[in-house]
Formats: C-alpha cells, sequence, structure tokens
C-alpha cells in the first residue's frame, strides 16, 4: 500500500534550484534511506515531507490525502536530527515525558509509556539524567524515545550517527532495525554513508544535486547502476569497501 507520495516537488532559494521535479512514493513499513552528496537536497526533502518547509511546486500525499499545507503536528511524523535536540534542562524521562503530554497522556500513563520506551532503547539506568551526562549514542537513543512516544506512522532520520563512533554506529543500526520491526513505522533515512543506506535499506533513493537518479532496492542498484553517477558514486564505493575488508583473506 502507498502510504506516501512526493509529486513533482520543486524547491528554489533564490536563483538555486534545489529540488527539480522530485517524485517518489514510499510503501507501508518500508525503510528507505535518501543517499547523496553534501549539498544535493537531503534535508530539504524530509523539512517538506514534515511540513516545517512548503515546496515551490507539487504536492504531498499521505495516505492519498494531499497534505503539503497540512500544518506538521497533523502530519503524524517525527524527525530525529543529527544533533538529538532534547531539551537541555529536562532529564532524559522528562524529555520523552513531554513529547507524551503534547499527545494528552495523563502523567502516570506518560510516566509508565515512558519509562518502557526508555526502557526499549537500552536507557533504564539512565533515565534521571540530564543531556549532557550522557553520551552522544545515548542521547540519540533518547531522541529515538521521545520520537517513538508520538505514536508517528512515519519516522524520519537526518544523518541521526554522523555525530557517532562506528562502534556505536553499528549498534544502534540493528536497534533501529528491530524497533521498526516491533513497531512497524515506515522510515525514512537520510545518509551519506553508503554502506549504512545498504545495509539498512528496503530501497534507496540515490541522489544528485536536486535530482533523483535511482531509487530502487540495495542489490537492484548494486546489480544495475542507473548511470555512470549511481556507477561511480554508490557501486564503486561499495565495492571498494568490501575489498578493502575481504582483500586480506585472499592473501
Ligand atoms: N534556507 C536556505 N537558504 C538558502 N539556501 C539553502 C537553504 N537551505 C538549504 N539551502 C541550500 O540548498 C541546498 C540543499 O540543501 P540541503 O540542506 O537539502 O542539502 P543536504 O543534501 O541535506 O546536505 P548535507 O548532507 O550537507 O546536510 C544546498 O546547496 C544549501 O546550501
Ligand atoms: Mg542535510
Amino acid at each position: 500500500m502507498e502510504l506516501l507520495k512526493f509529486e513533482n516537488i520543486s524547491k528554489t532559494y533564490g536563483t538555486a534550484a534545489v529540488l527539480k521535479d522530485v517524485s517518489f512514493a514510499v510503501e507501508k513499513g518500508e525503510f528507505i534511506s535518501i543517499l547523496g552528496p553534501s549539498g544535493c537536497g537531503k534535508s530539504t526533502i524530509l523539512n517538506i515531507l514534515i511540513g516545517i518547509l512548503a515546496p515551490d511546486e507539487g504536492h504531498v500525499y499521505k495516505d492519498g490525502v494531499d497534505i503539503t499545507e497540512l500544518d506538521p503536528s497533523k502530519r503524524k511524523m517525527g524527525i530525529v536530527f543529527q544533533n538529538y535536540a532534547l531539551f537541555p534542562n529536562m532529564s532524559a524521562l522528562k524529555n520523552v515525558e513531554y513529547a507524551l503530554s503534547i499527545n494528552n497522556d495523563t502523567k502516570e500513563t506518560a510516566r509508565v509509556v515512558a519509562t518502557e520506551l526508555l526502557a526499549k532503547v537500552g536507557l533504564s539506568e539512565h533515565m534521571n539524567k540530564k543531556p549532557n551526562k550522557l553520551s552522544g549514542g545515548q542521547q540519540q537513543r533518547v531522541a529515538i524515545a521521545r520520537t517513538l512516544a508520538l505514536n508517528p506512522d512515519i519516522m524520519l532520520f537526518d544523518e541521526p550517527m554522523s555525530a557517532l563512533d562506528v562502534s556505536t554506529r553499528l549498534v544502534l543500526r540493528d536497534e533501529l532495525k528491530s524497533i521498526q520491526a516491533e513497531y512497524g513505522i515506515t522510515m525514512i533515512y537520510i545518509t551519506h554513508d553508503q554502506e549504512e543506506a545498504f545495509s539498512m535499506s528496503d530501497r534507496i533513493i540515490v541522489m544528485s544535486e536536486g535530482h533523483i537518479e535511482q531509487f530502487d532496492t540495495p542489490k537492484n542498484i548494486a546489480l544495475s547502476p542507473a548511470n555512470e553517477y549511481v556507477e561511480k558514486f554508490v557501486v564503486e564505493q561499495i565495492n571498494k569497501k568490501i575489498e578493502a575488508l575481504t582483500g586480506f583473506l585472499n592473501v
């Protein structure tokens, strides 16, 4: 079932065309990555999806309904940013409870649900700490729990792991995938890391300079890149990593 549709979206800043007639559709329950170099328009797509930025042209549909003009709070989408964006003066627990209070939960329910969600992301022992007492990975887990608390249909991620070390990234990758499996949430994940996109996604949107070069499964992209750009910047990079990791085995 088609959950989300981005139809002929264009966005220009001054004279710079940042998105040029971009269209794609996402099925319910998919994990989609948007992969592309810095400045190609990835965050612009996410900001239009969540409704904090309006497109110049085109429409966004959710469940077949035109939501292009709909208020962000009514879209049932949650976003996780690279910089966590937690409230610094509130504990992990209070950060998540605050999100629940937006959904009009009672204080008692909010406490129970927030505690459960923080346990889900492995933070039971750190619930009463403020963000500055938590590691980057722990802060990102709070941000994930807080977004889950809003009970979104779609979770968006704008390079959520860029600031984290490699081992934390690997653990969080698995956790995100299992959260997705458990809650059945559709996820759209921005990255400029080919390996991250290939390891996590059902399908990948490969972008360059404001348009989509290819939108397909990792396997199809690897086996039949749509053009030279995808071949060079995606497939060759992945192959280089594989060679670097396996090369020593053949010696
Ligand atoms: N508010 C703005 N005013 C003017 N130009 C902007 C604005 N926001 C973004 N841009 C430009 O639009 C282009 C796309 O920006 P966007 O943030 O979508 O890129 P991105 O793919 O997310 O890049 P990165 O990987 O660095 O986050 C960039 O060239 C950027 O400079
Ligand atoms: Mg960005």
